[in-house]
């Protein structure tokens, strides 16, 4: 019997990997993408369809689900979608607050209801079960995206209105992003005066900042752990600055650690884990 049938709009590391975790709870996926050709090598993995367009894959498909970049390609999507009544569209795509309450004006004089769902956790855990998912939009929306939520996320916070999940997003993001910032700084700090990081995991030992440990590797770029790519973080803390403009609040301190994610785009390290940020300080080119 076919399960229910889903449109993966955006086939990048996140929707590639929500695709294989629905397809294998028996799902009938539809794979849209910008570039075609990435959708069709994880089809032919996941025994899913192609569509050729946006309009074939909505048209097909009960639930629509987001995973696209930024709020262009959100701002794009809202403007391309033809009428489809009765779809659920579930956004979960890291965006603005602003851009997010905007597409959803549009998309429900379209027939569709739209669901704010932006994820914390990356692609692994996406895949295995283990994401949070943050929710927001009105209750007849989020009660009929439900049962896809539960099969695909491992637990959800609701927000509230519009807007908040994003919001809630966005602020997770400023404090983990800028955090890693600070700590490449101070990892070259350390090494600098003979402390490597061995040493320096041992100091932060029993203290408040413990859970650091495990990043120490991670911003000095000698490990992979997977996941986001430096652009995500650079797209990040501009969405989050926005979103703090929009509130008439400055943001000097995440505003700082944006403009480091770019130097690292600028610099050759945009294929690094987006917290490699110590190598973004020593200058990707060189060590290549
Ligand atoms: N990676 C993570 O760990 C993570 C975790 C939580 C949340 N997120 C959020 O999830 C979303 C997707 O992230 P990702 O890591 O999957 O990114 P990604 O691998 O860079 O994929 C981005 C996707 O967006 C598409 N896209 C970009 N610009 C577009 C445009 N102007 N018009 C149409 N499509 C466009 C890309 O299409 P092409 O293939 O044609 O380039 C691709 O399908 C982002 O909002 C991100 O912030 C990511």
């Amino acid at each position: 019997m076919e399960g229910p049938r889903v449109a993966i709009i955006g086939t990048g590391q996140m929707g590639s990997a929500a695709a294989r975790r629905l397809a294998g709870l028996g799902y009938s996926i539809i794979l849209w993408n910008r570039t075609r050709s990435k959708a069709e090598r994880l089809a032919s993995s996941i025994g899913a369809r192609v569509a050729s367009t946006l309009e074939e894959a909505v048209g097909y498909a009960e639930y629509g689900l987001v995973f696209l970049l930024d709020d262009d390609s959100l701002a794009w999507l809202a403007a391309t979608l033809p009428r489809s009544d009765g779809l659920v569209l579930v956004n979960h795509s890291t965006n603005t607050p602003r851009m997010s309450v905007a597409a959803a004006r549009r998309l429900e004089g379209l027939g569709v209801c739209y669901v704010e769902a932006p994820v914390i956790g990356g692609p692994s855990a996406l895949e295995e079960g283990r994401a949070k998912v943050l929710v927001a939009g009105e209750d007849r929306c989020i009660r009929r995206a439900a049962s896809l939520l539960r099969d695909l996320a491992g637990s959800t916070v609701k927000t509230g209105p519009l807007g908040s999940a994003m919001a809630a997003k966005l602020a997770y993001n400023m404090v983990i992003m800028t955090s890693l910032a600070v700590l490449g700084e101070a990892v070259l700090l350390a090494e600098s005066h003979g402390v490597g990081l061995g040493l320096l995991g041992e100091v932060l030992e029993g203290t408040p900042l413990e859970e650091l440990s495990k990043y120490l590797a991670r911003v000095a770029g000698v490990e992979d752990p997977g996941g986001a790519r430096m652009h995500i973080a650079a797209k990040d803390l501009e969405h989050a600055g926005r979103a703090l403009y929009d509130s008439g609040i400055p943001g000097p301190v995440s505003a700082a650690a944006g403009n480091l994610y770019r130097m690292g785009l600028a610099g050759g390290c945009g294929g690094y884990y987006y917290g490699a940020t110590s190598r973004i300080l020593r200058g990707c080119r060189q060590e290549e």
